[in-house]
């Protein structure tokens, strides 16, 4: 990787070895973007790149020329209110009621590394040689408002990360009311925009449409990244698909509200912008005070949207999550929520633990209701203090019941809530974000403490610690139920209002980095009322997240395929649960409940009492399936190789880093009679190598090289509904298959 830079004409150019990204200065001093796409070689001129053109209708920013306009030049951190009329990187609201800026080029540093961003998640690196960054000072002549705009190019992999700090450098208080994290012009719009987008409970599905000219966006305004789009974007050329062709992934490292936007101007370029939300956002910038965007990861692939996914999924696992399980195969869980609800006792939790401690099961995690009067979802959040009616010696006495069966503990959190009937909303009304005169909305009979305030998340701190240190705990499933609505803080003036979101999501991420640091032993998990809070930002804290509420085999083929698009298997949190299924109320069969949850963290959500004794014997089949391949799984490559969106059949694969072993998913929504013979395509073998195919411990007949599998595929035809062969499973509906190949 290098950074290069040419003082004779102000050009960068930072490259690896799959990713060029030059930009210079312009005429105007301000930031141009020249290219960003497969690496090119270096020369010390590109400035044929940068076209002004007249066209009619444009204003021109010199005086004795019409041909310079920014309005047809791409640029680094678009600025509206002079020549360029699209939609801008930053808006500040000065003392005069102008919402113009102009940033200049000042100077620049290029640094080995890459610098923590202060309060916010972001990718890192371990050495110095793992990436350069590259930092460009502007400023604003009038203003004197320094921007610094933040690059950093790792040494490998088609990623280029980015981000903008402003200081003020002026004498008068400002209004910062628009700060994205990324702004990218690229030179035309054939490109196709994926999102992913859902509700509750089916979260993350791909949706495609092509760029027109206008603009095409998702974003949030709940107050967290939200179950119904994702802070992700993906442009990928008309011709990419899984394997092949030009993609571009743009991920913002966030948590709370956001916009990720594609604009198409009448001259068919697209500016890309994402970061925080600007409805709803302002920040006053006093003389001297900072404020630091978070992070957003580009990441370039000409191996189309595998490729994408599997750069992501590498850099999120090794340079974005931390800590002692970053690296670590995850515990093999059961959680007692769908097993108890509300209603349980300790002897229930330990029968329920003995029976899946049996079973092979690693870690126990008590759910929702161990605390305060919380016997329903109208009390007790709030009062972390166990309930003694429940759990007579606590939860120190419970974790260690569990422990000493072989077990490890974990414990269910909603840090951020409060219910009115609670000692903690009796003691502290006004730590709840409301507003003064208006009526406060509650979802799910539960409002929001204002993580804005630090005495608010020093409380909770301390409330979490004294359990943590009490008691043998070594998971924390962190939830968070509800959207903010009616936002405002008792504790900030009005001039201030407009920082409540953003403040709020620090609050959040402080007390994660403060229990994190102290108790760094702990895994934790993040949940949202299942996948509400999917996002980098989280990941950076907890390696995995609670990937939605449904726990329903079919329907979280399709919730797991969504989010590998972005997020690593080793993040995507996914149990066995019972059947009737308690969301779609479908009864799918064991096997298939397993084979989906495999491509995840692993767990159960179920009773295992309730089994019946033949299939306790394949749970704890399950179990030692996992053991034996979670490594593969949560730390190989994944592909995907089947869709199961509009079809009947979905696959999908896991790879090990010196491609010897792979195992691969096959399902299949709805039996048939007489089917068509099918095969899949493997990816990611080594082609020279021979395989064996093995399945249900039996070894298929033969041997097959890498390059066969890829080409002309595994045979996945079965009896469908005729006469199965020997040692054949008769099909059914929602089945499904594991293979494991072995060089
Ligand atoms: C949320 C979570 C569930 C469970 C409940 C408990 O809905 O997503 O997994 O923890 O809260 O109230």
């Amino acid at each position: 990787m290098h950074i290069y830079y040419n003082p004779g004409n102000h050009t960068f150019h930072l490259c690896n070895r799959d990713i060029s990204y030059i930009m210079t200065v312009l005429p105007n001093g301000q930031m141009g973007q020249l290219y960003f796409g497969r690496r090119i070689h270096h020369k010390d001129d590109f400035s044929y790149l940068l076209e002004t053109r007249l066209r009619p209708m444009s204003a021109s920013v010199f005086d004795d020329s019409s041909l310079f306009s920014m309005e047809h030049i791409r640029q680094e951190y678009g600025l509206y209110g002079t020549t360029d009329f699209r939609h801008p990187a930053v808006e500040i609201l000065q003392e005069n009621g102008s919402r113009i800026s102009d940033f200049v080029y000042r100077e620049h540093e290029i640094a080995d590394g890459k610098p923590p961003l202060d309060g916010l998640p972001a990718t890192y690196t371990e050495s110095p040689q793992e990436a350069k960054t590259l930092l460009l000072h502007l400023e604003d002549p009038l203003t004197h408002i320094r921007l610094t705009l933040l690059y950093t190019i790792f040494a490998w992999g088609g990623i280029l990360t980015r981000s903008a700090r402003l200081t003020n450098h002026g004498a008068h208080s400002v209004q910062l009311t628009r700060a994205m994290s990324l702004c990218l012009d690229l030179p035309d719009c054939d490109w196709e925009w994926l999102q992913f987008s859902g509700a509750w409970s089916r979260e993350r599905y791909p949706k495609l449409r092509p760029l027109e000219q206008g603009i095409t966006a998702v974003d949030s305004l709940r107050g967290h990244s939200s179950h119904h789009q994702n802070p992700f974007l993906v442009l990928k050329r008309h011709t990419a698909d899984e394997t092949q062709g030009e993609v571009i992934g743009c991920s913002l490292v966030y948590s709370g509200n956001f916009l990720a936007q594609a604009q198409v101007d009448t001259y068919d370029t697209t500016r890309i912008l994402l970061g925080i939300h600007p409805a709803g956002f302002s920040w006053k910038l006093e003389p001297g005070a900072s404020f630091q965007t978070p992070e957003a990861v580009m990441v370039h692939s000409v191996c189309g949207l595998g490729g994408m996914s599997r750069t992501f999924h590498t850099l999120y696992r090794e340079r974005l999550a931390r800590g002692f399980w970053r690296d670590r195969e995850r515990p093999i869980l059961i959680n007692n929520w769908e097993a108890t609800y509300f209603d349980f006792t300790q002897d229930r939790l330990l029968d329920i633990a003995k029976a899946a401690k049996d079973c092979g099961v690693e870690l126990f995690v008590l759910d929702d209701g161990w605390f305060g009067k919380r016997d329903n979802e109208r009390r007790g959040l709030g009062d972390w203090t166990p309930n003694p009616q429940r759990l007579a010696q606590g939860i120190a006495g419970l974790a260690e019941r569990i422990t000493a069966l072989g077990l490890r503990f974990g414990l269910w959190f909603e840090p951020e809530m409060v219910n009115r009937d609670s000692d903690l909303f009796r003691a502290h009304p006004d730590w709840v974000i409301e507003t003064p005169g208006r009526h406060s909305s509650h979802g799910r009979f539960q409002y929001v403490l204002d993580f804005s305030r630090a005495e608010v998340v020093d409380h909770i701190y301390d409330r979490m610690a004294k359990l943590l240190r009490e008691a043998d705990i070594s998971y924390i499933k962190w939830d968070m139920n509800r959207s903010i609505t009616e936002c405002y803080s008792g504790a900030l003036p009005a001039d201030r209002q407009g920082e409540v979101f953003h403040r709020y999501i620090l609050g959040v991420y402080s007390l994660y980095e403060r229990l994190t640091a102290a108790f760094p032993h702990i895994l934790f998990e993040s949940c949202a009322s299942g996948g509400g809070r999917f996002d980098p930002g989280l990941l950076y804290y907890a390696p995995q997240t609670w990937t939605s509420d449904d726990s329903d085999a079919v329907e979280r083929l399709k919730i797991q395929y969504g989010t590998s698009f972005c997020y690593p298997v080793s993040s995507m949190g996914s149990h066995v649960s019972v059947v009737p299924n308690h969301q779609v109320n479908r009864i799918t069969p064991l096997h298939t409940r397993a084979n989906v949850a495999y491509f995840g963290t692993f767990g159960y959500e179920l009773d295992p009492g309730s089994l019946t004794d033949e299939e306790k014997c394949a749970v704890k089949e399950q179990i030692a399936f996992m053991k034996q391949y979670r490594r593969l799984i949560q730390f190989g490559d994944f592909y995907r190789l089947a869709s199961p969106f509009g079809r009947n059949t979905a696959a999908w694969m896991c790879v090990s880093g010196d491609r010897r072993t792979a195992v691969i998913g096959w399902y299949r929504i709805l039996n048939g009679t007489n089917l068509p013979f099918e095969r899949i395509r493997l990816q990611g073998l080594d082609p020279e190598l021979p395989y064996e195919i093995w399945e249900d411990n039996t070894r298929r007949g033969g041997i097959y090289y890498g390059d066969e599998l890829m080409h002309a595929g595994l045979i996945t035809s079965d009896a469908s509904a005729g006469q199965p062969l020997p040692g054949e499973r008769p099909g059914c509906d929602f089945d499904s298959r594991i293979f494991v190949l072995q060089a």
